[in-house]
């Protein structure tokens, strides 16, 4: 589209939550003279960061180390993790935690002690958290204070991250973006800019039942593909294990029920009441959370149920009130109360360990793109993230990406190349890309299935008409990113980690092929 308006800054973040906040202060305080853009799809606080309940894992306990946070990130990550990611994500942990604090964050302390839980997969109570189950909400609101209190940083709110402008060298030009605005600024326009940061989220809106929210639709990740960037892991989409069941017909966001209730002693059990969860693993109810994930879903095929339950009723109503006050208003909101009742559990997508290909400073392939938090792939996850991992990776690579970016940006370049795509899917697309990918490439593959999917989603692709609009944009950007996670997913021809081929049930160390790369050819969809 024909931009109505331009501006320019020296460096463009896209999103709002823990990874773009804190590249955009962290890149302001380096270099105050430099001109930081931050544009959101949505208000500052409407992505997935203020949804986070568990917290974020940190070697800050007593006799906790680095090094153990280091094991058990790798044993999540069942062999697909960058050493060198998530040992600067280990080290740099602590400090980085010690830095959101020192901004105004207030985590749950004890004696002046931070007060730290357990997540599945952690052999270290090394979660902190605030406000009882309230830790993204509570990062979220210290960070936009940070931002309100600086002068030197820019915000564009409802603005849709549309495109890339290249250079004729291939790297950054500048963006376009479509703003539900008003007055100059509404419409389609475009920012002349050296640097480009993402830090847009995930793409949990691709399957029909998801905790991410309805702004998750992977558009960060479809812009970098067709700007030419490198998309890695992405057939590794993680499935939480206790999402709140809310029956067959339930869409969209659903409400988590955090690994942190499981943290303090809430069990699985079936319908009978039997702990499923013993003898599965040595960490039982907190194994990893694609075993539980896995686990739950054989038991609910098992039995014909389609969901199982999780007993937190020993916590006690006290406990339950102080520790858990946001879960505990979504239970009551749906009429249970889990100091009394059974709270009824399935798996539902979560969080996608791949994305944007990175090295350990953030940069993506293409020259001045940078990548952050959920929509990159920094290698730290592997085939599965360990609970807790995901806002401290936003956390430490936005510092590592602010260290770097000032040094090197690129010089002003005039704009080469415009990167769209070749058409617009309609709106209402959105809903049948969601059960394609949900029956074809959740939680069970199988070749037939994902040779279905793609197929299917190549046929939702033959519609490219509609105008530019959010919905148009968003359905497109899912459609892009689903082909290409059904086709990473084909690839993958082994079990590991949270991608589950039925057709392939082992992990397959012998024909390991590495991680996958998925790229685009040429200026298309
Ligand atoms: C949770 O609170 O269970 C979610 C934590 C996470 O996804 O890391």
């Amino acid at each position: 589209p024909t931009p109505g308006w331009t501006t320019q800054a020296d460096v463009v973040v896209v999103g709002s939550g823990i990874a773009g906040l804190t590249a955009a202060l962290r890149i302001e305080a380096a270099d105050p003279a430099l001109k930081v853009l931050v544009v959101t799809k949505d208000v500052l606080s409407a992505g997935s960061t203020q949804w986070a309940q568990g917290g974020i894992a940190a070697a800050l306990g007593p006799g906790d180390t680095p090094e153990q946070h280091e094991h058990d990130t790798l044993v999540a990550g069942a062999g697909a993790c960058d050493l060198d990611a998530v040992r600067a994500l280990v080290t740099e942990g602590p400090d980085a935690v010690r830095e959101l604090i020192a901004l105004g964050t207030v985590f749950d302390s004890h004696d002046g002690h931070l007060s730290l839980t357990r997540e599945g997969g952690h052999h270290r109570d090394r979660i902190a958290h605030a406000g009882g189950d309230a830790t993204g909400a509570e990062i979220q609101r210290a960070l936009i204070a940070a931002v309100h209190r600086t002068d030197d940083i820019e915000v564009i709110e409802h603005a849709l991250a549309v495109d890339l402008l290249l250079a004729a060298d291939g790297g950054v030009a500048g963006i376009t973006l479509h703003v539900m605005g008003e007055g100059q600024r509404d419409g389609v326009g475009a920012v002349h800019c050296r640097a480009v940061v993402l830090a847009s989220g995930g793409l949990g809106q691709v399957f029909s039942q998801t905790t991410n929210p309805r702004v998750s639709t992977g558009d960060g990740m479809a812009v970098a593909l067709r700007a030419g960037a490198t998309l890695r892991d992405l057939e590794f989409v993680q499935f939480h294990p206790t999402v709140m069941y809310l029956g067959d017909g339930a869409r969209g966001q659903q409400p988590l029920i955090s690994e942190a209730v499981r943290g303090e002693g809430a069990f699985l059990v079936d319908f009978d009441g039997n702990r499923f969860m013993q003898g599965v693993h040595e960490l039982a109810d907190l194994a990893p959370r694609d075993v539980v994930a896995k686990a739950i879903h054989r038991r609910m095929e098992e039995t014909q149920k389609p969901h199982m339950w999780l007993d937190a009723r020993h916590l006690g109503a006290e406990f339950w009130e102080h520790r858990f006050p946001t879960i505990l208003a979504t239970c009551r909101q749906h009429g249970i109360d889990p100091a009394v009742d059974l709270i009824p559990v399935a798996p539902a997508q979560h969080y996608a360990s791949g994305g944007v290909r990175t090295d350990i400073h953030g940069r993506a392939d293409v020259p001045g793109l940078y990548a952050t938090g959920e929509v990159a792939c920094s290698g730290v996850h592997g085939a599965n993230r360990l609970a807790s991992n995901s806002l401290l990776e936003g956390l430490v690579f936005a510092r590592r990406i602010a260290a770097v970016l000032p040094d090197e940006l690129r010089p002003w370049a005039d704009v080469a190349d415009a990167r769209e795509p070749s058409g617009l899917v309609p709106g209402e697309s959105r809903t049948v890309i969601q059960e394609v990918m949900t029956s074809k490439v959740g939680v069970l593959r199988t070749a037939e299935g994902l040779a279905d999917a793609v197929t299917a989603l190549g046929a939702i692709g033959a519609d490219r008409d509609a105008s530019p609009q959010l919905e148009a944009w968003e359905a497109t950007n899912l459609l892009t990113v689903s082909t290409a996670l059904a086709l990473a997913a084909q690839a993958r021809e082994e079990t590991r980690g949270s991608h589950w081929r039925e057709d392939h049930p082992d992990r397959d160390d012998v024909a390991w092929a590495g991680n996958l790369d998925t790229r685009l050819v040429g200026n298309a969809e």
